[in-house]
């Protein structure tokens, strides 16, 4: 059928016409949230690079994700940024470091939220790489164990999810046993099976303090050019044990989103990371863009390419836009 029967503007015509032919959605439960943890008492330190985000204390931070709990917010993504790093990145798998004392404290407070931890070295190391060094080479199985450890001090403290951001070869199963090894085989692993080497990992690098002191992370993260290689990826990490898998960077990969979902059968998450945001931002502080239009559109690509879930630096405005849709609707009835 064509025109003149067939009619596209049709509908288009209105809003409420809009929304029935609507294919894709978003709810506020299909969001994770990131959060950055640091040292100290009530202490909340805004991230330049990160509009509307900052570090907070383990208690601020509790009471961040109650916040975003009662905006009906899946899930929150903790980092930790710690006072201390060393060569091995302790600071990582410190029981009662500032991860450990986040998760507890968002339990108590938050005890519904379902928590993500990332784990990783870069954060706690002081050469800045995601593992421990050898002959300055990441040293992938030297690394394995030392993941393996901060993934159950995570999980001990109450983590729901643990989500290994190191790119480690073998990490996942290194960290399933680890975890069944001490009785905590309901703990589930959300992997970032597929994560490039990216440029827009910028503005996180320096929330976190965690930019590489020598070298890049290209020997460990994958190259921008390759998507057989992500598919090789996320189910070499199902196999090994990966409940769910990230893909990550988001926007300059829909592609490789819409490749892993063909390709596995567990729920995937896509990473809108901080210099997606960082880039929006910048735009639209010159009056370049829209801000809420861009943060829908971006959002909602995401979610056509195929990804399930949304990590995202704009989950809590989402989520706060979609309440007031909702609100705006019940005032109508
Ligand atoms: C830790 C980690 C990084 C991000 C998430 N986990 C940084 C990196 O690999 O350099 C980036 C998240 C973002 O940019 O928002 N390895």
């Amino acid at each position: 059928m064509s025109y003149p029967e067939h009619r596209a503007r049709r509908l288009r015509r209105t809003e409420g016409l809009r929304a029935l032919a609507r294919e894709t959605r978003l709810t506020a439960d299909q969001l994770v949230a990131p959060l950055f943890v640091h040292e100290g008492e009530r202490s909340r330190q805004p991230i330049a690079s990160l509009p509307g985000h900052a570090r907070l204390s383990p208690e601020l931070a509790a009471e961040e994700a109650a916040a975003l709990s009662a905006l009906g917010i899946g899930a929150v993504l903790l980092f930790g940024i710690p006072t201390h790093k060393d060569e091995t990145g302790s600071g990582g798998w410190d029981e009662n470091g500032v991860v450990p004392r986040a998760i507890r404290a968002i339990r108590k407070r938050a005890p519904e939220m379902v928590v993500w931890a990332d784990v990783c070295l870069c954060e706690y190391t002081d050469h800045g790489h995601c593992g421990v060094l050898r002959d300055g080479d990441v040293d992938n199985d030297a690394s394995l164990p030392l993941l393996a450890r901060a993934a159950v001090a995570y999980a001990r403290a109450g983590a729901d999810v643990v989500a290994p951001s190191d790119m480690m070869d073998g990490r996942v199963g290194a960290i399933r046993a680890a975890l069944d090894g001490v009785g905590l085989a309901r703990t589930v692993i959300v992997s970032y099976a597929v994560k490039y080497a990216s440029a827009f990992y910028g503005p996180f690098r320096e929330a976190a303090g965690s930019a590489p002191r020598e070298g890049d992370r290209r020997g460990y993260q994958m190259d921008a050019a390759n998507v057989r290689e992500a598919l090789r990826e996320a189910s070499g990490d199902v196999e090994e044990g990966a409940d769910a898998v990230i893909v990550k960077p988001a926007l300059a990969y829909l592609d490789v989103i819409r490749a892993v979902r063909a390709e596995v059968n567990v729920p995937i998450a896509a990473y809108q990371v901080s210099g997606e945001y960082a880039m929006l931002h910048a735009a639209a502080e010159r009056g370049w863009l829209d801000l809420e239009r861009a943060m829908w559109e971006t959002t909602l690509a995401i979610r056509r390419a195929g990804a399930d879930l949304v990590i995202s630096y704009f989950a809590r405005t989402l989520a706060e836009r979609l309440g007031e849709r909702a609100a705006q609707a019940e005032a109508r009835r």
